[in-house]
């Protein structure tokens, strides 16, 4: 297993950088594993965050992901009020016959390198299974399956609850309604988030629309919320009061934000904005943006207390908050004329910039 540290002068010019702590390149020859694991800020506590595991057309692009998720960790645990700082891996394979438990292993070793510096837990692409794999070779791993009564297993429940309660918010907010009754909702992904997203929103009385490149799923969901399909290049653009993006990010972009169709877009994928501008030409169509890393934090919740040792109660406190931290945000975007992205962004950087050691002593 190599370990290599990346040096200021190879970031510099990255897309993404943002002055990250640490950032390593990782690989194993004998399963296969290339990655990166990226620690951007460590203020607030260890680096955590997710490990994708992906097929990325080339290395510039992978770097490029890592940066910019770890850094959305780091706004992401800073905004749930986390003793956590922001970190991320990304690994791919080599060549098609690995074997997945010795190549969960290999990371986990490079986990154990870092010391604790680093945290990990499931993102797309890895599951519980691969966590235990790692747990084998590190104790710097959450996501594991859940002990009786502690906070624990798949966190994309959590993750969708979350966002459930965020778009309610958003809706008092946006269109000064307490219920979901009859409420439009078009879901993009019908993954681990967006089919428990579904779950709840029909629960409420939500009208669903669904789209998914898995066919299994769509047909799923039609039976079971008696959702409307629509082809997948579509569904951000159903007239709709909300537009759940819980698919890949950079789905938003500069170029299609004008052919959105919704008063509400709020979602659980990361990094739903191709660019900060996009947040922008949201607020000027009057569109309401939920921030992804806001909204979405309920799986980092519950990843945490299960690293920190805190109870299921502290879960669902922690969760309830983010109603109240979207609120505060749409209120704030309204009255600074600036959009809800960069609102977040400026309450998160003032919090991790009041957490640094140098801030501390000031
Ligand atoms: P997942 O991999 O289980 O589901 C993603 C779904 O999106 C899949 O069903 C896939 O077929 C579908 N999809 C992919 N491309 C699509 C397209 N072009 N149009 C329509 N559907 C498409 O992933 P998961 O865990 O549900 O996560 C969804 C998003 O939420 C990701 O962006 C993830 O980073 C983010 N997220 C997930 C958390 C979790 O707890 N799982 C926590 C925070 C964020």
């Amino acid at each position: 297993m190599k370990v290599l540290r990346l040096t200021t002068e190879e970031l510099v010019a990255c897309d993404g950088f943002d002055h990250h702590e640490a950032v390593y390149s990782i690989s194993d020859v004998e399963t296969g594993l290339e990655g990166f694991i990226a620690v951007h800020d460590t203020a607030l506590g260890p680096g955590a965050g997710g490990c994708r595991f992906w097929t990325y057309g080339n290395r510039a692009e992978a770097l490029s992901d890592v940066l910019r998720l770890s850094k959305a960790m780091s706004f992401k645990n800073a905004m749930a009020g986390l003793p956590l700082g922001g970190g991320k891996a990304v690994v791919w394979a080599e060549r098609g016959d690995i074997d997945r438990t010795s190549f969960f292993r290999a990371f986990g070793r490079a986990v154990e390198t870092l010391k604790g510096q680093y945290v990990t837990a499931e993102d797309v692409g890895t599951r519980i299974e691969d966590m235990v794999a790692v747990s084998a070779e590190t104790s710097f791993v959450s996501g594991l399956p859940a002990q009786e009564g502690q906070p624990g297993g798949d966190p994309s429940p959590k993750t969708a609850h979350g966002v459930f309660l965020g778009i309610g918010a958003a809706v008092k907010f946006a269109l000064s309604r307490s219920d979901m009754k009859g409420l439009r909702v078009a879901v993009q992904g019908l993954g681990s988030v967006g089919f428990h997203l579904c779950e709840e929103l029909h629960r409420a009385g939500a009208e669903l629309v669904v789209a998914d490149i898995d066919e299994a799923k769509v047909r799923a969901a039609a039976e079971k919320f008696h959702a409307r399909v629509v082809r997948a290049p579509d569904i951000l653009f159903e007239p709709v009061d909300v537009v759940a993006p819980c698919a890949l990010g950079g789905v938003l972009t500069k170029e299609n934000v004008s052919r959105l169709n919704a008063k509400i877009v709020a979602g659980a994928a990361n990094n739903q904005l191709s660019s900060d501008q996009v947040g922008e030409l949201m607020r000027l169509r009057g569109i309401l943006y939920a921030p992804d890393y806001v909204i979405n934090a309920g799986g980092i919740i519950q990843v945490a207390a299960e690293y920190l040792g805190l109870s299921s109660d502290m879960v669902e406190e922690r969760i309830g908050m983010i109603p109240m931290s979207l609120q505060q945000i749409f209120e704030e975007s309204n009255w600074r004329h600036q959009s809800t992205n960069h609102v977040a962004d400026t309450l998160a950087r003032t919090r991790l910039a009041g957490s640094h050691p140098a801030a501390a002593a000031v």
